[in-house]
């Protein structure tokens, strides 16, 4: 198999996309895919600072070094979640030091959930009787992501959601008819509020298989398992039919995911949209929040008796 640009020996076959790259073509178009998406949905400009969110992950990382290739001024945030499963959490945070020191001690700031707010999300879950930590750690993520761009004044939060990962909720929205999450599923969230920041995806048009290949290249070394949390088995699954598909018709996931774009551009969820609720600003943190009182946050860590 060679690359279809300088015939060496091909690192990956892209049939949606008719293309074999070598190792060194491919640490060429993976930022270039990236810019396009940068240019055509407007995510940031280059005098923005842009807040990388960094898991640890390949996604992620592979995010936050293409952003620096591309000459963004980035800096990293990682959100210690406690998670000690096979040391998860310090393993991941070692993965974005590493990160930072194989590229000239690019600038990180870790938020540490058990040292600044007293606990970890598996406690906090099973204190709250959360069944699933995921849903109290997507709100702790949100949050904590919002303050430190509002106190940081950053442009924007960069996330590293690739396409497998929107086509995959794309598909869940779909099969049931979610308008309000189909209407908001963007690679750009406008800022809603002068305390919210705008939330982009520079990566909707990579495949996961894509961001993996790339990772490998540029030799970044992240972290492979997934949260302990996080096995998700209707995402997963979505996942698989939307790959059986890719698989007989090479292409599918990015036209499902690229032409729900086209059509919502073009106004296909215009009507109906519901009143935005009226935002108040939280009496303890000042994040708004459409509840009256305290954010969804704040009343997270309020005691229980
Ligand atoms: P996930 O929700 O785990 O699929 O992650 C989606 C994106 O959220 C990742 O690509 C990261 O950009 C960001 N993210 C996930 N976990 C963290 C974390 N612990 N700290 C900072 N950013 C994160
Ligand atoms: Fe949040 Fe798994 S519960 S990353
Ligand atoms: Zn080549
Ligand atoms: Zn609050």
């Amino acid at each position: 198999m060679k690359c279809t640009i300088c015939g060496d020996v091909a690192a990956i076959n892209m049939p949606q996309h008719r293309l074999r790259l070598c190792e060194a073509h491919l640490q060429e178009w993976v930022p270039r895919m990236a810019q396009r998406a940068i240019d055509k949905y407007g995510l940031f400009t280059r005098d923005e600072r842009i807040l990388v969110a960094v898991s640890g992950g390949k996604d992620s990382l592979s995010l936050w070094d293409i952003l620096i290739r591309l000459g963004y001024e980035t800096e990293g945030l990682y959100i210690h979640l406690g998670i000690d499963h096979e040391g998860y959490s310090d393993e991941s945070e070692e993965r974005v030091r590493a990160f930072s020191r194989a590229h000239d001690d690019a600038p990180f700031r870790v938020v540490n959930l058990e040292e600044t707010y007293g606990q970890g999300i598996p406690t906090l879950a099973h204190d709250r009787r959360r069944s699933r930590p995921c849903s109290v750690c997507g709100l702790v993520k949100r949050h904590i992501m919002n303050r430190v761009a509002y106190e940081g004044g950053y442009g924007a939060i960069a996330t590293g959601h690739n396409l497998d990962d929107e086509a995959a909720v794309l598909l869940q929205n779909t099969l049931h008819w979610q308008a309000g999450y189909l209407r908001r599923q963007a690679p750009l969230l406008p800022a809603s509020h002068p305390r919210l920041a705008r939330k982009v995806k520079p990566l909707v048009h990579l495949y996961e298989r894509e961001t993996a290949a790339y990772a490998l290249v540029c030799g970044l070394d992240y972290i492979e398992e997934e949260c302990p949390y996080s096995a998700d088995a209707t995402t997963i699954l979505y996942k698989e039919l939307l790959s059986r598909l890719e698989g007989r018709s090479p292409g599918a996931k990015m036209q499902f995911y690229l032409q729900f774009l086209q059509a919502k551009g073009q106004g296909l969820f215009a009507g109906g949209a519901e009143a935005e609720p009226p935002l108040n600003e939280c009496t303890r943190c000042g994040q708004p929040t459409s509840a009256e009182g305290l954010c969804a946050f704040c009343r997270l860590w309020e005691p229980r008796e």
